[in-house]
């Protein structure tokens, strides 16, 4: 149910400037160089919308840091394999324009499906390298699908900046190695520290898919985590102790259905066996019908 705002005057109130919806490349263009014209650089956040208080965080600390904001929401087919939540992916458009607007956002750029894959559309970029293993197992065609609207989107907006969140430590590699692959690399790479509810759990859109009860059930990823960062800070260095810590704590809740626990090296995304630098402990389950995934990084004392 995708509600549209194509005719929406964009409401600007003394407190903040307007937000505008685009839906071409041309108009998102336009917009960039009106933004750059006011003397600010522009900083591209990528969303696929039903905005939690996460995405608004990127767009937060984009306006905060003196760049413009521009939020794309935009649900990627090429991202979801067939049987996934692509036809059921929660889309609030109307909601998500006023949420990205208050939290700064100039523009929101909303293309449809057609301006992003026009007819005979025919190149994809696939990465391989830290796209291997983990999300790239389970979902074999996802980053595909992810690195290619990323390219387009860096390609259509052409920002100074772009803004990803922490919570998809796999995605963050994957896109910062195509950055560099690709010449991208001009465009400034930041990421967002995961922003958590009160009691831990990681914000993402498909918490809408948790009954009450499901909702707590799902704590046992960010409690996994955290069990094995506190073994980590009591001296373990066996990346697979703690990897089975993280596994067990998942394990011991009913109604989790725990996929992998992998310590990882945050940039290859290849597997760290002992704990000597920078290592990102990745975690996947299924709670009832949503497919979760969380990370810590890993502190080294
Ligand atoms: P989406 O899941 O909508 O997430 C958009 C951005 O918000 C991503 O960079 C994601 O890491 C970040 N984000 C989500 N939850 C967060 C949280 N709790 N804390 C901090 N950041 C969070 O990721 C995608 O969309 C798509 O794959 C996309 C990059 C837009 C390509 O289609």
């Amino acid at each position: 149910m995708s509600e549209h705002v194509s005719d929406r005057t964009p409401v600007a109130t003394p407190s903040r400037p307007a937000t505008t919806v685009v839906r071409t490349v041309a108009d998102v263009r336009a917009a960039a160089d009106a933004l750059r014209a006011e003397g600010s650089g522009v900083a591209l956040v990528p969303t696929m919308g039903a905005l939690h208080d996460g995405h608004l965080e990127l767009v937060r600390r984009a306006a905060r840091d003196g760049h413009a904001p521009i939020v794309s929401i935009f649900v990627n087919p090429t991202q979801f394999a067939a049987g996934e939540d692509l036809s059921s992916y929660p889309r609030r458009e109307a909601r998500d324009v006023d949420l990205a607007g208050t939290a700064g956002a100039r523009a929101v750029f909303a293309p449809d499906v057609d301006e992003v894959y026009p007819e005979g559309f025919a190149t994809t970029v696939s990465v391989a390298g830290p796209a291997e293993g983990l999300e790239g197992a389970s979902r074999p065609t996802h980053f595909a699908g992810v690195a290619t609207v990323v390219a387009k989107l860096l390609l259509m907006v052409r920002p100074d900046r772009v803004v990803f969140g922490q919570k998809d430590a796999q995605q963050v590699a994957v896109i910062r190695r195509m950055m560099r692959d690709l010449h991208l690399d001009d465009i400034e790479f930041v990421v967002v520290p995961t922003v958590r509810e009160r009691d831990g759990l990681a914000m993402s859109s498909r918490n809408a898919y948790l009954s009450d009860t499901e909702r707590q059930v799902a704590l046992a990823l960010s409690r996994g985590l955290a069990d094995a960062a506190d073994r980590a800070t009591a001296g373990e260095r066996d990346g697979r102790t703690l990897e089975d810590a993280a596994m067990e704590t998942m394990r011991s809740v009913a109604g989790v259905e725990p996929e992998y626990a992998a310590l990882v090296d945050p940039d290859t995304f290849q597997r760290v066996p002992t704990l000597v630098g920078p290592a990102t402990l990745c975690v996947a389950a299924r709670v009832g019908p949503a497919r979760l995934i969380d990370n810590a990084v890993i502190p080294i004392n």
